[in-house]
């Protein structure tokens, strides 16, 4: 027996500092796809996934919650495995930075790369905020009076270093310029390519900086234990650590290394484009045969945040939808490769219009019309074909394995369900045109009517085999209406010539497979359960106080992910002065803020001591809001809450500023 082919394929492992949203289910439910459909072509297919837990930012995060970085991720990996179990999504590993496995081959490889010379300790210098704990270039610093300044908090910056290793990325760089002209397909799409080689290599790599000392969580560099391997080498190692690599059992790593495609958005192209390949070439290992950058499922135009509070998460959607009408709708809505909106809208229509629609009632006409006129059964195929209809039919049909493998293997998931599409909606013009119930009214036209509804059956039986892998769940219950038991009809082989449904088989009318919904009421339903529904982990801030329900009217009237100007007012935002803070004792997170709003004095605490000294703030006028129930931390009461942005940045750290007013303006006004 030949080996069978293998294939490969990742997604990026996720940052575990909240639950995982929509769009990283989008990511997780397309390689899943994928590697359900290489495994139904009878591929060998591995399908990795993980998380990628280190970091400053999980590390914070923890902290605010009073738990160990451990104890914070197990909770969200929990939740990830249980969405991704929901989804349907059959993973063969789930990776965790954190596992002794991963950890131990990046240390091996961090020091294959500083014993072979390719990476060096130096220092990361800067102009330093101490307050802001922030490094500045010198065109991003501000001149006050001829002193360097923070752009930020406006206080004199001074040269720092940090002692940090590097990688001598630009040592690799003609090499990677070179590989990527010569092999054009393994950035796609095409675009990002072009994108890479004329925005990063040419203009020429700088050395990465690889290691970090300031903070702990993180995989320890094992020949200076102060340093912990700073992101990329650690996140990017997961494709191979998993697969044993560098261990004494890597029979997966000589099996499935390079991997076919990592599917990664498009944020993160860079990091699997250049540093990748070059940490893989640095090894001396192949490099996976394709990157895959997707776009992004936004939100109002918008990409999905927490900290901007426009997150969409599956649980709601799949309790009552379920996972195939979500999963088709990731793969069909929007081209992959692009970017789009999800809503709810958009979601629930094409709910209606593909799946109740074209598909369930394909399906429940066809297994009525065997119902009524063969009682139930199955007929044999007649003689009585009418070539310009059914011909074409047929032949469109058969060829369709094929018109969908072309699109899967450029991962056009959208483009393989519209060519399946196509058949459906081609089967139910079919129907009109040839009026089977016209048919069935002789005897004579009884054997054209076998093959009608025939090819109808067929045509149903290709599209529950192709859609299997978008909608696990859909073709055993289009499957069991068309009586098909025989395993043998369900597969992709199977699909190798038109026409082999047997005569006699039973077929049992089901439940409409995706019943059609009223779109307004289940657009009401879904924004009363989001909420509820999302997981929830517990926030640094007071939770705003819960708001009595509005009413159904009210609710209908306005557009999703929007509130009432009403809603808004009942916040009442303030502007209060600063008379005094201090840091709250025992507490590395709390300043308690002693505060002026003209009619009274209020005490708020704040969670955020880690982004200013206490007495920076003295004196300025923040926004706070007013109403919020009292609340106690650490034994003192809190009335209020002060309002701050934060940033995420690219490292995954943090960076809060608090909302100040713009000038002088009378403590306790109104803010709106
Ligand atoms: N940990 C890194 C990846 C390391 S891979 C070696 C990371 N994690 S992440 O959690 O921030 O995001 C990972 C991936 O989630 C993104 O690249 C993307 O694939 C997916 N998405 C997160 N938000 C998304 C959308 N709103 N839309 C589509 N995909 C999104 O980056």
């Amino acid at each position: 027996m030949p080996e069978k082919k293998t294939y490969y394929i990742t997604t990026p492992i996720y940052y575990p500092s909240g639950n995982m949203h929509i769009g990283h289910t989008y990511t997780t439910v397309a390689a899943d796809t994928m590697a359900r459909f290489k495994k139904m072509q009878g591929y060998d297919t591995y399908f990795l996934t993980g998380t990628d837990e280190h970091g400053q930012k999980i590390e914070r995060k923890a902290e605010e919650k009073g738990v160990t970085p451990k104890a914070y991720v197990d909770e969200i990996v929990a939740n990830a495995k249980d969405l991704w179990k929901l989804m349907e999504v059959e993973y063969n590993d789930f990776i965790r930075t954190t596992d002794e496995r991963h950890e131990k081959v990046v240390q091996k490889i961090f020091r294959q790369f500083y014993e072979q010379g390719d990476i060096y300790k130096g220092s990361y210098e800067g102009l330093y905020c101490t307050p802001c704990e922030a490094f500045w270039t010198p065109t991003q610093v501000v001149e006050k009076d001829g002193v360097k300044c923070c752009p930020d908090c406006g206080r004199p910056v001074e040269p720092m270093q940090e002692e940090s290793y590097f990688f001598r990325m630009s040592k690799y760089q003609d090499w990677l310029l070179d590989y990527l002209q010569t092999h054009p397909d393994f950035i796609q799409p095409a675009s990002r390519a072009n994108e890479m080689i004329n925005n990063f290599l040419k203009p020429g790599l700088q050395d990465l900086c690889v290691s970090r000392t300031s903070f702990k969580w993180g995989v320890p560099v094992d020949f200076d234990p102060k340093h912990v391997v700073y992101v990329w080498i650690d996140a990017l190692s997961n494709y191979i650590s998993a697969l044993g690599y560098d261990t004494p059992d890597d029979h997966l790593f000589r099996k499935y290394w390079p991997a076919d495609v990592h599917l990664v958005g498009k944020e993160i192209v860079r990091f699997h484009t250049i540093y990748w390949p070059i940490m893989l070439h640095a090894l001396g290992l192949p490099l996976p045969k394709q990157v895959f950058a997707h776009g992004w499922l936004l939100f109002g135009n918008d990409k999905m945040s927490k900290s901007k509070g426009n997150v969409v998460y599956a649980q709601p959607i799949v309790a009552r939808y379920g996972a195939d009408a979500l999963r088709y709708y990731l793969l069909r809505e929007m081209p992959f490769g692009a970017d789009g909106n999800y809503t709810n809208e958009a979601f629930l229509t094409r709910v209606n219009a593909d799946l109740a629609n074209d598909l369930g009632n394909l399906v429940s006409r066809t297994v009525a019309m065997i119902e009524k006129y063969f009682d139930g059964a199955l007929p044999a195929w007649t003689d009585a074909v009418d070539k310009d209809m059914d011909l074409p039919l047929q032949q469109h049909c058969a060829q369709l394995p094929a018109l969908v493998s072309e699109q899967m293997d450029k991962l056009q998931f959208s483009q393989a369900l519209t060519e399946i599409w196509k058949v459906i909606g081609e089967c139910n013009k079919y129907i009109d045109a040839t009026q089977p119930w016209v048919l069935g009214r002789s005897e004579e036209s009884r054997p054209r009517l076998a093959n009608v509804l025939l090819t109808l059956a067929e045509c149903v039986r290709y599209a529950a085999v192709l859609i299997s892998p978008f909608m696990p769940r859909t073709p055993e219950r289009i499957f069991a209406q068309l009586g098909i038991a025989d395993e043998a009809l369900k597969t992709w082989d199977s699909l190798d010539t038109f026409g082999k449904l047997p005569a006699g088989l039973k077929v049992c009318k089901g439940e409409a497979l995706f019943p059609r919904l009223d779109i307004k009421k289940e657009l009401e339903a879904l924004a009363a359960e989001a909420e509820a529904n999302a997981p929830k982990l517990p926030e640094k801030k007071a939770e705003p106080e819960k708001k009595p329900e509005k009413k159904e009217k009210e609710k209908s009237a306005l557009p999703e992910g929007c509130v009432s100007a009403d809603d808004f007012f009942k916040c009442q935002l303030r502007v209060a002065k600063v008379i005094s803070c201090e840091h709250v004792k025992k507490s590395e997170k709390l300043l308690k803020f002693d505060l002026d709003l003209g009619s009274e004095r209020r005490t708020i605490l704040s969670g955020i001591a880690k982004f200013y000294e206490s007495e920076q703030l003295i004196g300025k006028n923040l926004v706070i809001i007013a109403n919020l129930p009292p609340r106690k931390m650490m034994g003192i009461e809190s009335n209020g809450m002060i309002l701050s942005a934060v940033e995420e940045k690219e490292d995954g750290s943090e960076y809060l500023r608090v909302l100040t007013v713009d000038g002088d303006v009378a403590p306790g006004s109104e803010v709106g």
